[in-house]
């Protein structure tokens, strides 16, 4: 069955080659993120996610409003910030928490009412999601918390399956800017199948960690659909 599916950003990284894939597959693709990466097949749809929620509200009923039938919602918006919490502003903070969290529970709650049939839902966190760190306070706080979101929405009965995956570093865009080595870490081709071969098959839950050296795939928890609200 071809799907509509929503890939919030999708413009770069790994987003971007889901994207590629599903455009391949014949699904009609619709991208998000603050540069048109002009992807053949896919729409894009401009959402730059800043400190201003008010904006950010405008611009997600925008969203929803221009394409409100999405059958899967993929979100992929992330960015790197480091900083002991006394380093970052009031500014860097109210970003975070709207990329990582307030950004996609408005999303569910609109495509929610918006889509008849159960939306699936597939969420890309990181491995800041379960390991705490010092100069990562509030992408740790807002990863650990869209990793819950994701569990909580599994228990409302008119949600689809929902995929939540954890993956250590890799090798985008995410990185510019820094001195790190990029080398080392996960190809985004390899996480973007890692992330379509667990989304596949029937299931209502799924969290699944990406580990690299090697580069390896867990799933930490799986629940089937013989699972009923708890
Ligand atoms: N790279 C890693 O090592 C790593 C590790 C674990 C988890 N992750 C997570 O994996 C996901 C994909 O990241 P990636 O590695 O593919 O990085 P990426 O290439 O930098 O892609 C990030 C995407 O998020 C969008 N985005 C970022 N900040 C945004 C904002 N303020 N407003 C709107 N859109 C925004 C970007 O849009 P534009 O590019 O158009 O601005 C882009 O589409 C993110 O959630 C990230 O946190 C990454």
């Amino acid at each position: 069955m071809k799907k509509n599916i929503l890939i919030v950003g999708g413009s770069s990284g790994v987003g971007q080659k889901l994207a590629r894939h599903y455009v391949t597959d014949g699904h009609t693709v619709c991208i998000t993120g603050r540069k048109n990466p002009n992807l053949e097949g896919a729409r894009f749809q401009p959402l730059a996610i800043t400190e201003n929620t008010s904006d950010l509200i405008r611009e997600i009923d925008q969203l929803a409003e221009d394409f409100p039938i999405v059958n899967t919602l993929i979100y992929a918006a992330g960015y790197l910030q480091r900083g002991h919490i006394d380093d970052l502003g009031d500014g860097d903070l109210q970003t975070m928490v709207n990329v990582g969290l307030l950004a996609p529970m408005m999303l569910v709650q609109r495509l929610k009412r918006s889509t008849s049939n159960p939306l699936k839902i597939m969420l890309i966190t990181s491995s800041s999601q379960y390991t705490p760190r010092e100069f990562e306070p509030a992408y740790c706080a807002t990863k650990s918390g869209l990793g819950m979101l994701g569990a909580a929405l599994v228990r409302d009965g008119e949600i689809g399956k929902v995929l939540v995956v954890a993956p250590s570093r890799i090798n985008t865009p995410f990185w510019v800017g820094t001195d790190e080595n990029t080398e080392t870490m996960l190809d985004p081709e390899w996480v973007a199948d890692q992330i379509i071969a667990l989304s596949s098959g029937a299931f209502k839950y799924k969290y699944a960690k990406l580990f690299r050296n090697p580069a390896r795939s867990e799933i930490v928890e799986c629940l089937d659909n013989s699972f009923h609200q708890i």
